[in-house]
């Protein structure tokens, strides 16, 4: 242990030439973020630290339509940061023949529903768990049922990561917001937040049927990469859940609206789900309002902007929403 360590912090300091002002910028943004290192982790995650401060200033020096910027992140690679908070399994995004009747009405140029009501619950934080399409569930489920029932109730995320496996869902592993409301319609009942509390670990299902407070009666399937219905749905009905493919200039996403030349924009490809919330234009370029469930202190107060109207990132690939 002690010989990998002396060799380790040797091979940092030949390879990787670390300022006094690397490290000045790093103990700032260890206790901006409160974090606390033995000896050998702190070089480690200095010089981690550094290359992702470096491909920041890099981006931001140059002309794009989103800023990057350090966020609680900035100390993991992208490889450690897919690990803990993305989706480890290819999920089964197939809603290819989606059962959603467009309106064909007049759209807004633009709509936010955080504007329109109470009708959006404060973002919240996963934690180290692939629980995304959870915290997608409850943002819609929330949502809708705000709208249609005028009562705005935090729902739990922590039944569906113990307890929706049978709909193809794997608690911090994985799973799918259309997969979720399916589950939550056949099992006739989604618990609070309150009495059902969120843990980040998956353990032993706890569902209390007479506790349930929020219901599906259906579920909306977007056509797989029909965009132009998200709009509508969007647009006329209520926020709509979706999937995308995180990669790793995502990681450090701070403000504007996100593209990117590194996703793809296939169904195999999608790693975290999300809630749009709303949409509109910036100099010309359309884009989604996004919530997100890396706490409040991520991008925009925890939402960001990703372009719209050309499936970035497969963001139109499964696409869904409930019915209550
Ligand atoms: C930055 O990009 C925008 C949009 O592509 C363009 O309109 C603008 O002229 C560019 N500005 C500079 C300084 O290159
Ligand atoms: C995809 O669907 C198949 C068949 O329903 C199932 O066995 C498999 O576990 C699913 N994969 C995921 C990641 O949900
Ligand atoms: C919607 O998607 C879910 C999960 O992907 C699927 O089980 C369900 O059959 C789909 N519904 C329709 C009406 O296609
Ligand atoms: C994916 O991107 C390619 C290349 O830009 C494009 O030709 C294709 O139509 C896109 N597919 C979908 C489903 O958006």
């Amino acid at each position: 242990m002690f010989v990998f360590h002396v060799l380790f912090a040797a091979s940092v300091t030949s390879a990787f030439r670390l300022s006094e002002q690397d490290e000045f910028h790093f103990k700032s943004w260890m206790a901006q973020y409160n974090k606390e290192y033995n000896l050998k982790e702190y070089y480690q995650r200095l010089q981690i630290f550094t290359e992702n401060k470096k491909r920041i200033d890099k981006h931001n020096e140059g002309n794009h339509s989103f800023t990057m910027g350090l966020n609680e992140f900035s100390d993991m690679t992208f490889s450690e940061f897919r690990k803990s908070f993305l989706m480890s399994e290819p999920q089964n995004c197939s809603a290819t023949k989606g059962n959603y009747f467009s309106s064909n009405g007049l759209l807004p140029d633009s709509i936010d529903w955080r504007k329109k009501g109470n009708y959006v619950t404060p973002v919240k934080n996963q934690g180290g768990c692939g629980s995304c399409w959870t915290f997608s569930t409850t943002g819609c489920l929330e949502s809708v049922t705000a709208i249609n029932k005028g009562k705005l109730v935090p729902l739990s995320e922590q039944q569906l990561v113990d307890c929706a496996q049978d709909f193809n869902n794997h608690g911090c592993n994985g799973g799918l917001p259309s997969q979720a409301f399916e589950y939550i319609m056949y099992n006739k009942g989604l618990m609070t937040e309150q009495d059902y509390p969120y843990t980040a670990f998956e353990g032993k299902c706890v569902y209390k049927p007479g506790k349930a407070a929020a219901f599906v009666n259906s579920v909306v399937n977007i056509t797989a990469y029909n965009e132009l219905e998200m709009v509508d749905a969007v647009g006329t009905h209520n926020p709509v859940s979706f999937a995308f493919e995180v990669t790793s200039d995502f990681m450090s996403y701070h403000q504007g609206v996100y593209t990117s030349t590194e996703c793809h924009n296939t169904t195999d490809k999608v790693n975290h789900a999300v809630l749009a919330v709303g949409y509109g234009q910036e100099n010309g370029t359309p884009y989604w309002i996004v919530k997100n469930s890396w706490g409040s202190s991520w991008g925009m107060n925890g939402y960001f902007l990703i372009e719209r109207g050309k499936n970035m990132c497969g963001l139109a690939a499964c696409a869904s929403f409930p019915v209550v």
